[in-house]
């Protein structure tokens, strides 16, 4: 029989689960308009860090308000239950010392807010995708903002609900000026310090 090295009655703690991992849990949340770019690039980072040999997680609207959220819309008060529980879910990845990557809308200071509270201010890097709204509009991939000017979508984001402009992001990227490469570069310059175990 093996030795149980752990006391029966304790859990196996974050430290030791980032150590077998070697490398550091904490979460990305990915902050922007719809159509700002925020998935693309996190799928992009992803692929970065999974060739480096990390492991990661990605939330997103497509994941997230599929499953666990799709009794949310998105008046303010569904918004805010969208992004406490996609936070809370963060959280137990990064505690698994998973890096977590978030991309959500979270409109408001106070929204982001409540993600950077619940995940742990040291765990949190907001990244805010900076895509002006004329042009989520001219590219309309989902076809969404046409929808909402036509009235069809209401409580559309940029159009007829607020988008507060970040003003705490650990980093800024604009995807209409750098392209997916550098941004990705600048994003693993910014977390190579701790992300490795
Ligand atoms: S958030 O505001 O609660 O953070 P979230 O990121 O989960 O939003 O979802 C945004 C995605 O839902 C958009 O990219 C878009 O595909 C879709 N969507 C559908 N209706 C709306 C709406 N009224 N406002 C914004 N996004 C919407």
């Amino acid at each position: 029989m093996t030795e149980n090295i752990f006391p029966t009655t304790q859990a196996i703690g974050r430290g030791q689960k980032e150590k077998l991992l070697k490398q550091k849990g904490f979460a990305i949340w990915f902050v922007g308009l719809s159509g700002a770019g925020k998935t693309t690039i996190a799928i992009a980072l992803e692929k970065e860090l999974y060739k480096r040999g990390f492991l990661t997680q990605l939330l997103d609207a497509d994941n997230i308000r599929a499953g666990i959220n799709n009794n949310l819309g998105f008046s303010e008060a569904d918004r805010h239950e969208n992004i406490r529980r996609a936070a809370e879910i963060a959280k137990l990845f990064v505690n698994t010392g998973v890096i977590t990557i978030c991309c959500f809308i979270s409109p408001t200071e106070s929204i982001r807010n409540c993600a950077k509270n619940i995940i742990g201010e040291k765990d949190y890097y907001e990244i805010f995708v900076n895509t002006p709204l004329y042009i989520c509009e001219q590219r309309d991939v989902k076809g969404l903002y046409k929808k909402a000017r036509a009235g069809e979508l209401k409580d559309f984001t940029g159009i007829h609900s607020l988008f507060e402009h970040p003003q705490n992001s650990f980093l800024e990227v604009k995807p209409e000026e750098e392209n997916m490469d550098q941004i990705v570069c600048k994003i693993m310059a910014h977390i190579t310090l701790f992300v490795s175990g």
